[in-house]
């Protein structure tokens, strides 16, 4: 178990028992995807998010565990979406679901997953909490499409970059964190730096998958390496790289965005090492991460807080 986890053991595994009972369906194979992919496990980070920010501003009820499952569904339904979209065949040490089961499948489970939360959310009955939800999934939606446009495309900037990243991976950590802090009805000042805690932690944390891609270990990820350069996908590596060759390395990077592929993959990892790229994006993810820290100093002083500080460490120095 990893550090942060313990604080909230006991609800993380509520949590858990609600993630089966919800994936109930009368159709087969709804549930039998639902449990594919939610049984392989994950790391739960966003209803861990939930459930810290709820103990850690004294949330005296039980509805932080409806919270926080209703997050880890869309979690999973942008997943599901995402493999099939990526064309990715491993997650969670596993094949995807959309190498097991097939992409029509797996598109139609991920809209399962959505409306189950949005039914739980319904129930939970706060207006504000289904405000920011649904402008959540809204967000992430343009920002998976925003970049799908930018694939391929060695004209994306940093700023594009990081414009994407928020949109299609910070904001669903934004919104564990301020609906958590919505459902304790903490005060304002605790509500923003519940958001900056999510903001900063999920670029943070965007970033490191970034990097990972080109230097992880594919059996400790459970996803495959390389798959961002395969795409063409301009990540912070690959642009900050291309910022700072010229000439014949210039133009190798540039080709291996505009076609994608792997073939040039040692040569471009290479050119990335060399330029700095991976240590550069690793000290805008610490430097995210150190922003996370510091919006925790008007949150209470507790357990929860000191685990969510252990949380921002942690997506700096994960593995997986
Ligand atoms: C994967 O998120 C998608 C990204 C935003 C990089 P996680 O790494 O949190 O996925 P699981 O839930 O632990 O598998
Ligand atoms: C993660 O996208 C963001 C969402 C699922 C919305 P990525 O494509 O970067 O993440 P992985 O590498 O597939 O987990
Ligand atoms: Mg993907």
């Amino acid at each position: 178990m990893l550090p942060f986890q313990q604080a909230i053991a006991d609800d993380l595994s509520a949590v858990n028992d609600l993630i089966i009972e919800q994936l109930h369906s009368d159709v087969g194979l709804v549930e039998n995807i639902g449990h594919y992919i939610v049984d392989s496990g994950g790391k739960r980070l966003r209803p861990i998010l939930v459930l810290l920010t709820a103990n850690c501003l004294e949330y005296p009820q039980r509805r932080h565990i409806e919270l926080a499952t209703i997050i880890e569904f869309i979690h999973t339904a942008t997943l599901l979406h995402d493999d099939v979209v990526d064309m990715s065949n491993l997650r969670r040490g596993k094949p995807t679901a959309n190498a097991q089961f097939g992409n029509a499948p797996s598109v139609l489970v991920g809209d399962f997953l959505y409306s189950r939360a949005f039914q739980m959310l319904v129930r939970l009955g706060s207006m504000e909490i289904m405000a920011i939800l649904s402008d959540t999934t809204n967000v992430i939606s343009e920002g998976e499409v925003q970049q799908l446009i930018n694939a391929k495309n060695p004209q994306v900037t940093e700023a594009d970059y990081f414009a994407v990243i928020h949109k299609k991976t910070a904001a669903l950590f934004e919104a564990a964190c301020s609906t958590a802090a919505v459902l304790a009805d903490a005060p304002q000042q605790q509500r923003d730096a519940a958001w900056q805690f999510g903001h900063h932690l999920g670029l943070a944390f965007q970033l490191v998958d970034d990097l990972l891609d080109y230097e992880g270990d594919q059996e400790t990820m459970g996803k495959n390496i390389g798959d961002d350069l395969a795409e063409g996908k301009p990540t912070l590596p690959l642009i900050h790289a291309l910022a700072h060759t010229q000439g014949a390395e210039r133009a190798l990077i540039q080709e291996a965005i505009t076609h994608g592929g792997v073939e040039h993959l040692r040569d471009v990892l290479a050119l990335v090492k060399e330029c700095g790229s991976l240590e550069y994006t690793r000290r805008k993810a610490q430097e995210h991460a150190a922003a996370a820290a510091e919006a925790l100093r008007v949150m209470p002083d507790n357990k929860y807080r000191q685990a969510m500080a252990d949380l921002a460490r942690f997506s700096v120095t994960r593995a997986y």
